[in-house]
């Protein structure tokens, strides 16, 4: 199981991480990825400090540079290379 965690910090919270929850679920049910990604809210990452885009993180590791333009795109293929 992958764990995919959004960010649900106030920081993140402004730039759309709420969207990005909904952007996540359409791929899961489009991907068919529902029983093998969970997804999971969590505290501030830090990410919004070091200036990386939304806070998220796939099994753990902090995905850079992640925006609601780019985030179905970035997070398909991470999602895709650890299948
Ligand atoms: S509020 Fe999301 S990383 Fe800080």
């Amino acid at each position: 199981m992958i764990t995919l965690e959004i960010c649900i910090g106030s920081s993140c919270y402004v730039k759309g991480s709420n969207q990005v929850v909904k952007i996540v679920n359409d791929l899961l049910a489009e991907k068919n990825w529902e029983g093998k990604v969970e997804v999971k809210g969590s505290f501030c990452m830090q990410a919004c400090q070091d200036k990386l885009g939304l806070g998220i993180k796939i099994n753990g590791e902090r995905i850079e540079g992640i925006n609601l333009q780019n985030a179905k795109e970035i997070i398909s293929n991470k999602i895709e290379s650890l299948l």
